[in-house]
């Protein structure tokens, strides 16, 4: 079974309602591949305004989610709360987060489950460091990565793993289709080998980082990508070439 091709756009901290609108808009009218799943993630902030501008099938994502139910946590947001914004995705270990904010592996694993538990999809984020390239310890990074979600989740049926080598992210130094096959392909032996054959076969594993309208069709080709997380071309009328790529 061919799995579905994905493509999310990751706004960041960019952004407001006019422009957002404009975004949004621009997606709606645009003509896209039917068989390509989207998902938009806004700041916070604007996650009501954009699930009430974007049209279906195209879903909501939230950028982050904490692993707590309601209550005394200050500046976060529950898995409730998305779910009663009928928000149905959300973002977690953005490597922004797991570096910036200091969240480590185990954390990111406990609001995966969380949303995971509340019926919310997760776009899991993993990735290497340049150093950590350079040292050939791109594929031990991630799969530690995975294997903290391992130790939590059962149901990988709604978890989509997000590739972003950190070095490639904003900078335009997009990986070669060789280096994200390489690693898509490491990540679905390890899913094959410590989860199961079956969510090792139908696990998306999608890339991310400087992708474009013109490295986007190279990539969409290679057999364990199968799709993108897009940072600053998502805001862009260019992003609809990227949905688009698998065509
Ligand atoms: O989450 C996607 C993001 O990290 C990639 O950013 O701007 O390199 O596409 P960008």
């Amino acid at each position: 079974m061919p799995r579905q091709f994905f493509v999310g756009g990751n706004f960041k901290m960019n952004g407001s309602v006019d422009t957002i609108k404009k975004i949004i808009n621009h997606i709606n009218d645009a003509e896209k591949d039917p068989n390509t799943e989207v998902v938009i993630a806004p700041p916070a902030l604007y996650l009501l305004l954009a699930r009430e501008h974007l049209k279906a099938p195209l879903e909501v994502a939230a950028q982050n989610v904490f692993d707590k139910p309601n209550g005394a946590f200050t500046g976060e947001i529950s898995v409730d709360q998305l779910k009663d914004s009928n928000i149905t995705w959300t973002l977690l270990g953005h490597s922004e987060r797991r570096v910036v904010l200091q969240e480590d592996d185990q954390f990111v694993a406990s609001k995966t489950k969380a949303a995971l538990d509340g019926g919310i999809g997760v776009i899991f984020c993993c990735g290497e460091t340049l150093e950590q390239r350079e040292s050939g310890e791109t594929v031990k990074v991630v799969t530690t990565q995975l294997a903290a979600v391992k130790e939590k989740v059962q149901d990988w049926s709604k978890i989509v793993i997000a590739y972003e080598p950190i070095w490639a992210i904003g900078t335009g130094k997009v990986a070669s289709t060789e280096q994200a096959q390489e690693v898509h392909a490491a990540i679905r032996e390890w899913l094959k080998k410590e989860v199961s054959e079956k969510v090792a076969e139908e696990t998306r594993i999608i890339y991310g980082g400087s992708v474009s309208e013109k490295n986007c069709k190279d990539l969409s080709k290679q057999p364990d990508i199968d799709g993108f997380l897009v940072g600053g071309a998502s805001l862009k009328p260019a992003f609809v070439d990227i949905i688009n790529s698998h065509l």
